[in-house]
């Protein structure tokens, strides 16, 4: 139980001249303060998931992936006030193993900042019987939010990662010792 929470962080769009790159490279060097995770990246622009749902190599290598990981974050851009499809198949890819799970999200897009996404991703992991983390991390106009480096200029929305970081740290510790002493009813 002292071990590291595994976090996964799902990389949404699968856009060849996307701009997530540079949304998740910062998040991932953000995560570096955060010993208590032990993070690995699904880039579903690298993940080949069926929107057939069909069970493949792959499939089964990410469903084992999740099955492993304690808690997720999702950095996700906005199409037409809503999340990529890409992402809508990553989560129907797989069930028990999102079960009574921590999830937060990075957000960004237009005026928006993604936020509509979010929202409505709020109502498919309620029904995957996952946990929303409250904070979230969002960038509107992103594509001017970032700097050469690639850090943002918004320092808001450094100390909303590091909030929600921790809340989802604690979601992440109490639901796994949870899981462990009484195994989820669902
Ligand atoms: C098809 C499409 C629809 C979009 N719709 C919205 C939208 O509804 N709201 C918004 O804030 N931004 C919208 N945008 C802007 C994107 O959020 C922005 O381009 C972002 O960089 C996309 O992420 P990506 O480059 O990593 O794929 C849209 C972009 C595309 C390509």
């Amino acid at each position: 139980m002292d071990t590291p929470l595994r976090l996964e962080v799902i990389i949404a769009s699968v856009r060849p001249e996307r701009f997530a790159p540079v949304v998740g490279g910062w998040f991932l060097r953000t995560l570096r303060a955060h010993p208590e995770f032990d993070t690995g990246v699904v880039d579903l622009a690298h993940t080949s998931l069926p929107v057939e749902l069909t069970e493949t190599e792959q499939v089964v290598s990410y469903r084992t992936r999740l099955r492993a990981a304690d808690a997720f974050v999702v950095v996700t851009s906005e199409y037409n006030h809503g999340y990529p499809a890409s992402l809508k198949t990553a989560f129907d890819t797989a069930k028990y193993e999102w079960r009574a799970k921590p999830i937060a999200f990075v957000s960004y897009g237009g005026l928006s900042g993604g936020l509509r996404a979010v929202e409505q991703l709020r109502q498919i992991v309620a029904e995957i019987h996952m946990v929303s983390v409250r904070e979230t991390v969002s960038f509107h106009q992103a594509k001017k939010g970032f700097d050469e480096a690639g850090d943002p200029h918004d320092r808001a929305a450094v100390d909303a990662a590091d909030r929600m970081l921790r809340q989802l740290a604690w979601w992440a510790r109490t639901l796994r010792v949870a899981r462990a002493v009484d195994p989820y009813p669902g």
